[in-house]
C-alpha cells in the first residue's frame, strides 16, 4: 500500500453494508446493482476437475519433486492453490479470525474511529472507490499496512477488540515466514536459486485486508468484491471457518468457486510475480460473490517487494520463444498506480505491459 496522492475525490454517499443489512434486509440500493454483464451467474455444480490445486507444504519443504512439479503446474495454469500443512499454528489462525470478526461486529461509531479516507486504502470502509457513479461492492473492509513499520498508520490500529494489535502482529509474523518459504519453492519450481526473490525484494512490504461480506437479499445482482488481480507478489487468503463459499477465480471464461478446505490457506500469484516470470506464472483475475443467508469473512495478506526496487522480467525467463512482455518499472510506482485506480480485472497490469502485435 503505497502512499496515495491527495486528489480531490468525490465518492458520494457510501452505505455501510452491515448497517444496510440490519436496517433494511430486503433492500439493495441502486449503487450496488451491477450492470447485466457483470452480474454473477448462478454457478452449476462443477466437476471436481475444476477444483484449484492443493499443495502440501510439508512435502515441498522436503523438496519432494512431485510436489514441486505440482506447484509449478498450479502457478502456470491456475495462479491459485490451497496450501495444507502451512506450518501456522491453528490457534494463530483462529485468533486472527476471532479478532477480525469481533472488530466487524463493533458498533459503527467505534469502527468509524478508523476511517478509510476516500482514495486511500488503509482503515475501515470501502477501498478503490474514486467516483460518484462507480458501482459499490457488498463488502466492508478493514485494511492496515503492517511491514515495514514506516507504512503503518498507528492511528488506524484499533484499541478494540483489546487483543487485536497483538494478534495481528503474531499472525503477520507467521504469514511473513510462510510467504518467504513459498517464494523459495516458487523459485525452485522455476529452476532458479531458492533465495532469488528474498534477495531481490529487500525489506518486503506486507499489508492485511479483512473483508466482511454480510448476507445479501439479491446475491444475483451484486458483487462482494469486483474482479481484479492482486498487485502483490504473493497473496495469502484465509477464509473464515463458517463462511459461505464466495471467492471465485476466472479460469478461461468460467468463474470457478474456491471451495474452502478446513485449515488450508488460499495462495495466489500477484501481478509482481507475473511480471518477474515474464508471464509464465499468472496473476489470475478473481472476485467475491455474496450469499442470501450467510455472511463471509476473509483475511487477506499481500506480500510484495520494497517500494524502492526496480523490477521487470528476470533474464532467465526471457528468450527468443518468450520475448520480454513487460517493461522495467519502480515497484512503488506500480503500487501507487494500483491503489489509485478502481478494481477492473487485470487492467492495472497494462501499466507494465509492452504493447506489441504479439503480446496480449
Ligand atoms: C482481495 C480478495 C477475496 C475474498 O482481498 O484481494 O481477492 O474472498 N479477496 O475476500
Ligand atoms: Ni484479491
Amino acid at each position: 500500500m503505497a502512499p496515495v496522492p491527495s486528489l480531490p475525490i468525490k465518492v458520494g454517499h457510501i452505505d455501510d453494508v452491515q448497517e444496510l443489512r440490519k436496517a433494511k434486509p430486503a433492500t439493495v440500493p441502486e449503487r450496488f446493482i451491477r450492470d447485466m454483464a457483470d452480474r454473477p451467474k448462478v454457478v452449476p455444480n462443477l466437476s471436481s476437475s475444476l477444483d484449484i490445486p492443493i499443495i502440501d507444504l510439508s512435502k515441498l519443504m522436503k523438496t519432494d519433486k512431485d510436489e514441486v512439479m505440482q506447484l509449478r503446474t498450479a502457478c502456470e495454469e491456475w495462479g491459485f492453490f490451497q496450501v495444507l500443512n502451512h506450518g501456522i499454528d491453528l490457534n494463530v489462525v483462529e485468533d486472527i479470525e476471532n479478532v477480525a470478526k469481533d472488530f466487524f461486529m463493533l458498533p459503527l461509531q467505534e469502527k468509524q474511529k478508523y476511517p478509510m479516507a476516500p482514495g486511500t486504502v488503509q482503515g475501515y470502509g470501502q477501498a478503490f472507490v474514486f467516483s460518484e457513479n462507480q458501482k459499490l461492492d457488498w463488502c466492508n473492509m478493514f485494511a492496515l499496512g503492517v511491514e515495514p513499520p514506516c507504512i503503518r498508520n498507528p492511528k488506524l490500529w484499533p484499541s478494540k477488540p483489546v487483543n487485536f494489535r497483538e494478534t495481528l502482529e503474531i499472525y503477520s509474523r507467521e504469514v511473513r515466514k510462510l510467504c518467504k518459504t513459498l517464494l523459495k519453492y516458487i523459485a525452485v519450481s522455476l529452476g532458479l536459486k531458492g533465495d532469488v526473490f528474498e534477495e531481490m525484494f529487500g525489506v518486503a512490504v506486507q499489508a492485511v485486508r479483512m473483508n466482511y461480506y454480510p448476507p445479501c437479499s439479491r446475491p444475483d445482482l451484486v458483487l462482494g468484491l469486483s474482479p481484479h488481480s492482486d498487485g502483490s507478489a504473493l497473496t495469502v487468503l484465509q477464509q473464515g471457518k463458517d463462511s459461505s463459499v464466495g471467492l471465485q477465480i476466472l479460469k478461461g471464461q468460467t468463474w470457478v468457486p474456491v471451495q474452502p478446505i478446513p485449515n488450508a490457506l488460499v495462495i495466489n500469484i500477484g501481478d509482481t510475480l507475473e511480471v518477474l516470470t515474464n508471464g509464465k506464472y499468472k496473476s489470475v483475475e478473481h472476485r467475491a460473490v455474496t450469499h442470501k443467508e450467510r455472511d463471509r469473512l476473509s483475511i487477506v495478506t499481500f506480500y510484495a517487494p520494497s517500494y524502492d526496487i526496480e523490477l521487470g522480467p528476470m533474464a532467465e525467463l526471457v528468450d527468443e520463444k518468450n520475448p520480454c512482455r513487460y517493461r522495467r518499472y519502480n515497484h512503488g510506482e506500480y503500487s501507487k498506480h494500483y491503489v489509485t485506480n478502481k478494481l477492473q480485472g487485470k487492467r492495472t497490469l497494462d501499466f507494465a505491459k509492452i504493447q506489441s502485435k504479439t503480446s496480449n
